[in-house]
């Protein structure tokens, strides 16, 4: 064996052991929550497309009526790849946000990247919440700042760490947490921000489209805007159903990321086709009254039929709806129970969430039926109960 090849051995045997290998389902086919996978149909209750834009007929017109755009952006942005539904878009999503400007980037992973890549350097500091998405964590490794990593939805803890923290610092916090589902102390952190001079950074990624008044997310939901929280991330590959991102805010900052930020320049821009199916997504997303009330009842249902069921379900009021399991290999066989009886939830681990604190996340989607919802709680029942006696 070569050293190498010992190297992907190891790591190979230490995530079968920790029951931490990571499994490829195929999907063939999605109509809204239903998805035939593995030549299966199961209805998926493991995705973020919460309003069930992914799949909807409008977006799939939309994306027919712009297929004459061609298929690719041919360059970057700041070379000859701007294209008119680029700045559409744009202009679209600041509105939405009521900021003065957005800035589009290929994802929300390279989003995150070049926020904190843009505006921190060495001596420089960035304030998270310890349960923030890894791009977060990663876009601080990118600035080679200091990293500063407070307890969760810990405001007074952020506080300290800010008024610790000389030279400048960016607070950045997921506004709905990805695998907790809970919304993050926004006015507090705002309030923590204002008194340290701390330029505050929300990543709207669970939140656009789901929280707030027309959806605009959770910093709208919490009554703040652009002057408290100058940056925020909008991702459309989850609510909005399509692919890529967008930084909205101030237009100082907004310009400074376009010159500066690696991840916007050094990277071929998204198809002007996607864009304008995006942008109907936008448009689609701040009408969709209805569907964001059938969200909070299926997540109402959910929780209802859990508590009946003796089953604790972690704090959330959002689509996210956790159920802590903790051990690994106990989380892996109730999800894979679960799809045995036709229901897909993803079996999230280390080190997606910390230690020991493996967990079914139940994602919500407002096409999700009372039925679906009554059939997965059905099988959950039946699932722990069986765990139960295997113990
Ligand atoms: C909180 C959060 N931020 C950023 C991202 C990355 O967004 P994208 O999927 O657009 O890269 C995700 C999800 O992947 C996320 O959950």
């Amino acid at each position: 064996m070569t050293r190498w090849q010992q190297r992907l051995h190891d790591a190979a045997q230490q995530r079968a052991a920790h029951a931490a290998k990571r499994t490829l389902h195929t999907v063939q086919r999605r109509e809204g929550a239903r998805v035939w996978v593995d030549d299966r149909e199961l209805i998926d209750f493991a995705g973020n497309d919460y309003l069930g834009l992914a799949s909807d007929p409008r977006l799939i017109q939309a994306l027919r009526d712009a297929a004459p755009l061609g298929v690719g952006a041919s360059a970057s942005h700041l070379v000859s790849g701007h294209h008119a539904a680029h700045a559409a878009l744009e202009q679209a999503l600041a509105r939405w946000l009521d900021a003065p400007r957005a800035l589009l980037l290929g994802s929300g992973y390279a989003a995150n990247l070049a926020v904190l890549q843009g505006l921190l350097g060495r001596a420089d500091h960035c304030v998270q919440d310890r349960l923030n998405h890894a791009s977060l964590i990663d876009g601080a490794r990118l600035a080679a700042c200091a990293l500063h990593r407070y307890p969760h939805a810990d405001a007074e803890a952020a506080e300290r760490q800010l008024a610790r923290s000389t030279g400048l610092a960016v607070l950045a916090s997921d506004g709905v947490f990805s695998m907790d589902g809970d919304v993050a102390p926004l006015a507090a952190l705002a309030d923590a921000c204002a008194r340290h001079d701390a330029l505050f950074y929300v990543d709207e990624a669970h939140a656009l489209g789901v929280l707030g008044n027309t959806g605009a997310g959770s910093v709208a939901a919490a009554g703040l805007g652009t002057a408290q929280v100058p940056l925020r991330l909008c991702t459309f590959g989850k609510a909005l159903g399509c692919y890529g991102a967008a930084l909205v805010g101030d237009g100082e900052l907004i310009e400074h990321l376009q010159q500066s930020a690696r991840p916007y320049i050094y990277t071929t821009a998204l198809p002007p086709a996607l864009a304008e199916v995006a942008h109907a997504a936008v448009l689609l997303a701040q009408g969709a009254d209805g569907e964001r009330t059938r969200l909070q009842e299926n997540f109402a249902r959910l929780r209802n039929g859990a508590a009946q069921l003796g089953l604790s379900m972690m704090p959330s009021a959002t689509p996210i709806q956790p159920l802590l399991v903790g051990d690994n290999a106990g989380t892996l066989a109730l999800a894979d129970a679960l799809r045995m009886q036709g229901f897909w939830v993803g079996a999230i681990r280390p080190p997606t969430v910390p230690q020991g604190q493996a967990r079914l996340r139940i994602t919500l989607s407002a096409t999700h039926r009372p039925a679906d919802i009554d059939g997965l709680l059905a099988a959950l029942a039946q699932a722990t109960r069986e765990a139960a006696h295997a113990h």
